[in-house]
């Protein structure tokens, strides 16, 4: 083991994996020659073909915004729910999805995650809605792990309300397959599709990613048929959208998706067994929910035993300059700020993964140097524990 970790840069958690200046300049050529840079300009618009073309639904069931958080509370204002409505989600997931419900004017009420596959499931949303009133339900693809969306649409039509999912992380992995649903996805420069900042609203409901368009352009009404002058207020919008450069960086990003996604897949292959191999039994990763596993993941999070031995884990990382990220902890309910404007169920099986999960470094281009680095200092934890 290498003891002279004084001088070695830091391995860090995420590195992005975006295009480069050379890659991007036939979009920027293109939109600087159109001398269109925001409002739904042509990149914009040839990205939202590619991704109709993808979910193999009309350009007119999804919208881009600016980022997932302004796409999930616009998506919750188009619902129209009354205000204060109580909106169901899990409490193992980033702050964005509790800000954007407050931010919408409603109520988290924060539920328990499936302590395999780390998904509020449509199942655990059935027996939250036994113990207090929900009017709409906001499940999180944790980390990407993909919804099963025939099962939501089925929670859908057994219970009448509204369900909207953060599909923050999982582009690429989360898709309708047929079924009735509303996904939002990131586009941050963290995530499978990077475009710099960006989101994507994708809907089979009505009207809903037209509705959510309105709202992203101030809510300023362009439709000749509306019955309102165009160019006046229809609805008390925001500004979100997606400008030229973003959707220049995405339809880059979205060329190479599939060669990206298969060398994350495998190196998250590699690294997971790796892990496997120094650390020995106890260790536990994400189960696939029942719609199968992430196509293009960008986190590792193992599941240490116990509290103690991902203190270990941590403090060797850190003693050997190896980032780790305690992922989406404390719990909602434990940040000052939410807990005056959330409710919570018990949440057993968030609070467990609270205390054991931790995230290490994962980005293509992780070197043979660092992947050492993470072996020695998972073997010198599991030492230090015994
Ligand atoms: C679950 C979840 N929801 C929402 C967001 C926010 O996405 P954005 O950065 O595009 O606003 C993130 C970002 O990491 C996320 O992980």
């Amino acid at each position: 083991m290498n003891g002279d970790h004084a001088s070695q840069e830091w391995v860090p958690l995420l590195v992005p994996d975006m295009p480069s200046p050379q890659v991007l300049m036939p979009w920027l050529e293109r939109m600087h020659a159109a001398r269109h840079y925001s409002n739904f300009g042509p990149l914009v618009r040839e990205l939202e073909s590619e991704f109709a073309r993808r979910f193999d639904m009309p350009t007119d069931g999804l919208t881009t915004v600016s980022n997932a958080t302004l796409g999930l509370e616009l998506v919750l204002q188009a619902l129209d729910l009354a205000p204060g409505s109580r909106v169901l989600l899990p409490a193992f997931t980033f702050v964005a999805t509790a800000t954007a419900v407050v931010r919408a004017g409603h109520v988290p009420v924060l539920a328990d995650v499936d302590p395999d596959c780390w998904l509020l499931t449509p199942d655990m949303a059935r027996a939250a809605c036994s113990l207090t009133r929900v009017d709409a339900v906001l499940p999180v693809a944790t980390f990407g792990m993909p919804h099963d969306m025939q099962a939501w649409q089925q929670f859908e039509q057994d219970t009448g309300l509204p369900v909207v999912i953060d599909a923050a992380a999982a582009y690429g992995s989360q898709w309708l397959r047929g079924a009735q649903g509303t996904l939002v996805f990131s586009l941050h420069t963290t995530k499978s599709l990077p475009a710099g900042e960006g989101g994507l609203v994708v809907s089979t409901r009505p009207g809903l990613a037209a509705r959510v368009r309105q709202l992203s352009n101030f809510g300023i009404n362009l439709d000749p048929r509306a019955g309102l002058p165009l160019g006046s207020l229809a609805s008390m919008g925001t500004n979100a959208k997606m400008s030229e450069y973003h959707a220049a960086i995405g339809l880059a990003s979205l060329q190479v998706w599939e060669a990206h996604a298969g060398r994350r897949l495998a190196l998250q292959n590699d690294l997971m067994l790796e892990v496997d191999q120094v650390f020995g039994p106890g260790l536990v990763w994400q189960a696939p929910g029942t719609s199968g596993f992430q196509m293009a993941p960008t986190v590792l999070c193992p599941r240490l035993p116990d509290a103690a031995a991902r203190l270990a884990l941590e403090q060797a990382c850190q003693a050997a300059r190896i980032t780790t990220r305690r992922w989406y902890q404390p719990l909602l309910q434990e940040m000052g700020v939410l807990r005056q404007r959330c409710m919570w169920l018990q949440t057993p099986n968030a609070q467990a993964l609270a205390q054991t999960l931790l995230g290490l470094p994962f980005f293509l281009g992780l070197t043979l140097g660092q992947r050492l680095r993470l072996r020695d200092a998972i073997q010198s934890a599991r030492c230090s524990e015994h």
